[in-house]
């Protein structure tokens, strides 16, 4: 008889979670990817290629190409191409239902999509299963909608198309901002040039796949990877009509500044520093669930992650109790087990930059609470972080960090809070957790942020604007504000 196993203990006496992992054994993956360009896979002038890795285990998952300028010049013909002769002169409504096959196509491509985005990305399977995959698909099913209603949209101004769209996303969620950029670009009758980040190319691949199947024309669509310097020329490839970023504030402010004097149409989403604020009359418990949610769900790696938190006096002890209690039962490690709450940072270089402000605020003398849980040996992890008694001045406070390192300060009165909620470069979201609906109207009128979630965080759908004031960029993502930037009137 086989023994039975005596039920494991964690570190803080708890009952431990047996291992729920997520079957990767139906994924396949090419050894090489190529350059999706024209409606086919195409090896890059060059012949070069990098590796792309699994940050929670460090092994290779992949090679794919790395697109230079003639590359891009190769994919912005072939989008040009498609635009002139096919996409511009389709009916609305025939384009709508190439949207719509696609969305299906992911959903239907659902689970592989999710594990993939796990293994490359490393955020939890949970996440990627139940958050971008199905927000991926609805941002297709709901530009789709609107393919053949522009006119509707915008009544009496003749919305016509620009061209075609250069589209450079970020690694926090590959396959979820490839559907923010493409959907709306293709219901508004443009071609597209995407670049997903160097460090996780793979389901945005998955998906020239998946857009190859559908029979969408060849062009209208083309994927094509690589770093930096890839992005940099699609951005000043003089056939892009259109750009439309999401990555940090710097490469934004380069981008802007690259394409002055140019009659190209921009969008940039960039960082934020989200203030997370808890009155006295908040419900607690469901608070410290949403600023967990906020901050240490994802690694941090959200632009609009609620990195700082204000807790109001009378109730900062109580709530900082039961934070750093939520905090010891969360579960650091493999991304594709189930039960896991925090993944792994998405690459060496993103960790380093997390570690390097834990230090700072160390030193800026802030007081450092983490979890603590049992870390993986290998791979790149992080634990939960909580600086207390952090101060307006300090980097930590002011500056991002996309790591899942919460920086808390108290306030006493709503005037203070709010101007130290604005103080800073950023703004795009924030959270208010109060019983009073009047207080929240009061706080959403004042803060300067583009986004502000009630007595939740961080919840997303495709009808919803989204984007930034200040530092975090400009130009709207999401709903009917969405089309906007993919149109002239
Ligand atoms: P990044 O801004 O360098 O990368 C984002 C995308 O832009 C990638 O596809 C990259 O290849 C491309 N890119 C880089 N340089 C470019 C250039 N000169 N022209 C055109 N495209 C270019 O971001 P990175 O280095 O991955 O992360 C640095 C920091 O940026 C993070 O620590 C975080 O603070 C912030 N970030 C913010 C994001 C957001 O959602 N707002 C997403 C990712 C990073
Ligand atoms: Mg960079």
């Amino acid at each position: 008889m086989a023994k039975k196993e005596e039920p494991k203990l964690d570190l803080m006496g708890n009952w431990a979670y047996a291992p729920a992992p997520e079957d990767s054994k139906h994924i396949h993956l090419n050894k090489k990817y190529d350059l999706f360009i024209g409606g086919k896979f195409v090896k890059p002038t060059k012949g070069k290629y990098f590796d792309t890795i699994s940050p929670s285990t460090e092994q290779k998952l992949a090679e794919v190409a790395e697109a230079d300028e003639k590359d891009v010049d190769l994919a912005v013909k072939a989008a040009r191409n498609a635009y002139d002769k096919t996409w511009k002169k389709m009916p609305a409504k025939e384009r709508a239902k190439y949207i719509f096959r696609i969305a299906r196509m992911i959903q239907e491509r659902s689970r592989e999509l999710a594990v993939i985005e796990s293994m490359n990305g490393g955020k939890p399977i949970r996440e990627s299963r139940d958050i971008d995959v199905p927000l991926a698909a609805n941002h297709f099913f709901y530009y789709a909608g609107w393919a053949d209603k522009l006119e509707y949209a915008f009544p009496g101004r003749n919305p016509q198309s620009l061209g075609v769209a250069g589209q450079i996303i970020p690694w926090n969620f590959p396959l979820l901002m490839a559907a923010w950029k493409i959907a709306p670009a293709l219901a508004t009758g443009n071609t597209v040039v995407l670049k997903p980040a160097e460090t996780t190319p793979l389901t945005a691949l998955k998906l020239a796949e998946i857009i190859q199947e559908s029979g969408l024309p060849d062009g209208v669509v083309n994927i094509i990877t690589g770093f930096g310097k890839t992005g940099a020329a699609i951005v000043n490839h003089p056939n892009v009509n259109k750009v439309a970023f999401t990555g940090s504030t710097d490469v934004g402010k380069l981008i802007q500044k690259s394409i002055a004097g140019t009659d190209k149409k921009i969008t940039l989403e960039l960082g934020g520093k989200a203030a997370n604020i808890v009155f006295d009359d908040a419900p607690i418990d469901q608070a410290v669930e949403g600023i967990v949610n906020g901050i240490f769900f994802n690694q941090g790696h959200v632009c609009c992650a609620g990195s700082r938190l204000f807790v109001q006096e009378g109730i900062a002890d109580e709530l900082i109790r039961k934070l750093k209690d939520r905090m010891d039962t969360l579960i650091v490690g493999d991304p594709m087990d189930k039960n896991t709450d925090v993944g792994a940072i998405n690459s060496k270089e993103q960790l380093d930059k997390i570690n390097h402000y834990i230090k700072l605020g160390n030193n800026e003398g802030a007081e450092i609470f983490q979890s603590n849980c049992s870390m993986p040996k290998k791979g790149y992890f992080c634990k939960p972080t909580l600086f207390l008694h952090a101060s307006q001045s300090h980097r930590i406070v002011q500056e991002e960090i996309f790591g899942p390192v919460l920086a808390v300060q108290t306030f006493r009165t709503i005037e203070e809070v709010i101007e130290k909620a604005n103080n800073i470069p950023y703004g795009l979201s924030a959270g208010v957790w109060t019983d009073k609906g009047s207080k929240i109207f009061n706080m959403t009128g004042k803060l300067r942020a583009g986004v502000i979630w009630a007595n939740t965080y961080n919840k997303f759908d495709p009808t919803s604007p989204f984007g930034g004031y200040k530092e975090s960029g400009f130009g709207r993502e999401g709903g009917l504000h969405g089309l906007m930037p993919y149109l002239k009137f």
